[in-house]
Parts: C-alpha cells; structure tokens; sequence
C-alpha cells in the first residue's frame, strides 16, 4: 500500500469520513473537492438517522467518481488508538476492489496525531494476502490500493512522519507474516537461513550468519542437534546483527527465537488432529527476522542482535528420544522427557550463546506451550521475567501498541521441578502437567547466564520469555489480521527498542 499525507482536496476513488458518535451533520470539509450534487447527496445522508458514530457503523454513499464512506469511531473523548487501528483495519477489510484503488481518508476535526496514524496502521497492517501458490484470478487482479490521509496543515508534517514510519514498521509485520504462513515443505531451518541471506544482501548495515550442522556440530550446540537429527532438513542458527560497527563498548539487546519449521512432536507424537497448525512453530523467529526488517527499514541506529535455533521436529530413526539425556551448549545436561518440548532444548542453546554477546538485556519468543494458551487465551502473550523493569518495559511496550504481554510468575518451586531429574541437570518436562509454562519458563532461565559488574560482582543478565503460542496464528480477535501468522510482537519489541 503507497501512503501519503495531504490537506483536504482530492477525493479519490473512495473517501472514508471516520465520524464520532452522535454527530448530526457532515464534519467541516467533509466535501470538499466534490460536486455540487454529490455535496447535497452526502451531506443528507450524514444529517439522516442513518448513521449515528457508534464504533462499527458505516455508511456508504456512491456518488459518481466517488463512493464516500462513513465510519463510526464512538465517542470523541474516549477513542484510543487500539479502537482507532482496528477500525482502519475492519474498514480496509470492507472495501470492494471494483470501487477503486485510491483511498483517501479524511480526519475531519478531534483528531490527534496518534490516532490518525493508528488508524492509518491498522489500514496498513491489514492490507496482506497470502497468495503465493494460488493462481491469479486475473478478473480481481489489483494494482493494490493506494492511500492519501488528509488532515488540516498544521498536523501534515507531524503525520506524515508517523505515518511514514509505521508504514516501514509494517513491512517488518508483513515479512514475519509471509515467512509464519509458509508450509514446512517450503520453508525448513536452511532455507530460512538462505532467506536471511538473502535478505541482509545489499544492505551495508546489516550481517546475518548461519551456522549449518557441521559448525552446529563444531560449536558443541548438541540441543539444537538433539531436536533437528530426526529430520533430513538439518537444523541451523541463524545471527542477525544491525549496525555491527557501533557502540562496540556498549551493551545492547539481544532477541531470540524459537524456529521450529514444523513439530509432529518427534518420537512423543503428536495427535494428527491440527497437526497442521505446526507449521507456525517457527513464528519466533520470524518475529525475530521481522523485528529486524523493521529496524533497519525505520533506519534505527543502534546495534542488535539476533538469534534463532531453527530445527524440525521429526520421528525418525535418528530422532532424540524420551529419556535420552543430551548434552547442550551450556555444558548442562538435559533429560528427555517429551521430544515434545523441542522448543525449550533449542533455546537453551541460543539463550546460553546471547549471553557470549554480553547483551544489554535478553529476550526470546516462542510458541512454547499448549498451557500458556489455556492460561491466557489468544488475548495475551505470557512474560515471564527475571527482571523488574525489563518485565514493565515490555508490558508497557506491548500496551502501547496493542499487542498485550502478561505478566506470569517464575517462581523458584517451578526450577527447584525443572532440575530434579535423576539422571541430568536438567528435565525437559515438569512432573505433572500443572503450570506447564511456568515450568517451561523455569527451564530456558537455567540457561540465562550471570555476568559481572566491575566490583566483581556476579548477577543474572536481564532476561525475558514471550511464550506466544495463543498469539501468533489465528486470532480471531485481532482485527489487523484476517487468518494465519499475526507477526505478533515485531510491533512490540521495535517500539521497545526504539522508544522504550
Ligand atoms: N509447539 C508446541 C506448543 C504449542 C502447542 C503451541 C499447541 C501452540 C499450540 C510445543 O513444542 C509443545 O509441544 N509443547 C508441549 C510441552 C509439553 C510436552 C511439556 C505442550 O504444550 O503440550
Ligand atoms: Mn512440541
Ligand atoms: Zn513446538
């Protein structure tokens, strides 16, 4: 979608007027730019009882050249931007292609900078298909839909920065979403590698790395190997760096993610029923690969690193095994109680290996557990953290841009569990299935390293776990998203990083 900022003068193909609730005429410049006879049309159906503002109300009436459409936002005091961007969302998701490609929208008057955009972003973020191996239907072929917002003088230059910039924040949503929604057939741990590749050619301020199985091997990342041999699609590590030339004293974030391409569970099989749905057991990493797209479109300046452990989870007769115990990069030992906890074993290795970085703080994401999606719905990723203020910032963060992270506990009962194996340092499973992602949680910080400060004094580097198995596909609740990978996240951890 092309996006522009002007004041109110063209009308384009389509004209949305957001109007708030109990408004009893057309807004000031609600016509401007149309004929005569198209005014006095429009301006007796907003002064009709057609449409009275309620969010979710719209009203469409064609004129010639110009189908313009009402849409109600609910009250003028209490609009927030979470109401503002899903109805630019549901509005987008509305309209008819033979209607058009140019949009314009008009924010008429009570509207702040914020909530045009958010609105704006929600059009944004909703504007994606899919449809890469489906033919064309060449009838409903578009160009794609352009975009004007219109909004008086005095806010254009503020706008259309913001505007700007959440047009390239969701580039980073639209790529976390493109690789989400891949089938496991398609896109498997080296072909995420090679996208990745792929992606950093050209651009002089970005580095991606990818360790295949023989330097996975070499490096000792047995838990990843653990997870990724049962398959012939081998695993791998993929780094990302932004801006690997500065601020090198200084501490900066380090993400990770959980790429597992696809988990039948391995040899602790799954049930077939929904298997499907496994293919977005990567979306980890693609929020880690989106977030950085997203970082260097809006041109951040900073460093950040990145980390996904990429494997598939197969049943083979190579395949890792319940009660096997398997070594691990931190040098601890894991005993298998379920191959499926996969997740868990890759991101032991990648949490012990950002901590080689010396990050500022660490977080990872994963599609981590079936009881965090009992505990919380679809409605919010769980937070767990070893860190108060990092824990607040990415709540905040999360707040901010409607993507909600809920606090959830790590409580020390829940490690003393995840290291009460018998026969390695650590259990891969909890004794029973209670608290299952709070035990999971409690797994990945055996793996979070202390370091050191100048008086030699040793404490845990500030580390956070998004366990995004409710959020990151098939939300029906969220309004940006119409079905598949949500990019869940990206959104997030850039305000975060950029703002936070
Ligand atoms: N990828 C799954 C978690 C998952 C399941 C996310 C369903 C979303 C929907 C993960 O690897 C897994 O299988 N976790 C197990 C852990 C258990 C074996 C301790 C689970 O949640 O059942
Ligand atoms: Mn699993
Ligand atoms: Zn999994």
């Amino acid at each position: 979608m092309k996006v522009s900022c002007a004041n109110f003068d063209r009308t384009g193909d389509i004209m949305i007027i957001p109007v708030f609730k109990d408004f009893d005429k057309a807004p000031n410049n609600t016509t401007v730019g149309l004929g005569r006879g198209p005014s006095i049309a429009v301006k007796a159906a907003a002064a009709s009882d057609s449409i009275s503002g309620k969010v979710g109300e719209s009203l469409s009436v064609w004129t010639k050249g110009c189908t313009v459409i009402f849409i109600g936002v609910g009250e003028k005091g209490k609009l927030s931007h979470k109401v503002a961007r899903d109805t630019g969302a549901k509005c987008l998701a509305s309209l008819s292609k033979d209607l058009g490609n140019n949009i314009v929208i008009r924010f008429t008057s009570g509207w702040s900078t914020e909530n045009m955009t958010a609105f704006a972003e929600g059009m944004m973020l909703r504007d994606y298909q899919f449809d890469k191996y489906q033919k064309k239907d060449e009838e409903n072929d578009h160009d794609g839909w352009t975009l004007e917002c219109q909004a008086h003088d005095r806010h254009l230059e503020v706008l259309s920065e913001s505007i700007e910039k959440a047009s390239l924040v969701t580039t980073g949503v639209h790529l976390s979403r493109d690789l989400a929604n891949e089938p496991a057939n398609r896109l498997y741990p080296e072909e995420f590698g090679r996208r990745a590749i792929e992606w950093a050619e050209g651009k002089d301020n970005v580095e991606v790395e990818v360790w295949d199985y023989a330097r996975l091997q070499k490096e000792g990342m047995h838990a990843v190997i653990a997870v990724g041999k049962g398959s012939i699609r081998k695993p791998c590590m993929v780094f990302f760096r932004l801006n690997p030339n500065v601020q090198s004293d200084e501490q900066v974030p380090c993400i990770v993610g959980k790429g597992i391409t696809f988990d039948t569970g391995g040899i602790s099989i799954k049930p077939s029923q929904g298997m499907w749905d496994m293919k977005y057991d990567m979306h980890g990493s693609a929020t880690v690969f989106g977030l950085f797209q997203a970082l260097w479109a809006t041109g951040y300046e900073g460093r950040v690193d990145g980390i996904t452990c990429m494997a598939e989870n197969m049943p083979s007769a190579e395949a890792y095994r319940p009660g096997d115990v398997i070594d691990s990069y931190s040098g601890k030992t894991i005993e298998i109680f379920s191959t499926d906890a996969e997740g868990r074993n890759v991101l032991s290795d990648g949490l012990w290996k950002a901590a080689e970085l010396n990050p500022s703080y660490i977080i990872d994401l994963a599609t981590l557990t079936g009881a965090c999606v009992v505990a919380l719905g679809q409605e919010a990723s769980g937070l767990w953290s070893n860190d108060d203020k990092l824990r607040e910032s990415i709540r905040q963060a999360g707040n901010s841009v409607d993507e909600l992270a809920w606090p959830m506990p790590l409580l020390p009962a829940f490690e003393k569990e995840m290291t009460s194996s018998k026969f390695a340092d650590v259990r891969n499973g909890g004794k029973g299935r209670y608290g299952g992602a709070n035990t999971a949680a409690a797994f990945l910080k055996q793996f979070i390293q202390d370091r050191e400060d100048e008086n030699g004094d040793k404490s845990e580097i500030p580390w956070a776990h998004l366990d995004i198995a409710g959020t990151a596909w098939n939300v029906d609740t969220n309004a940006c998203v119409a079905h598949g990978g949500t990019g869940v996240h990206v959104r997030t951890l850039h305000h975060l990083i950029t703002q936070g």
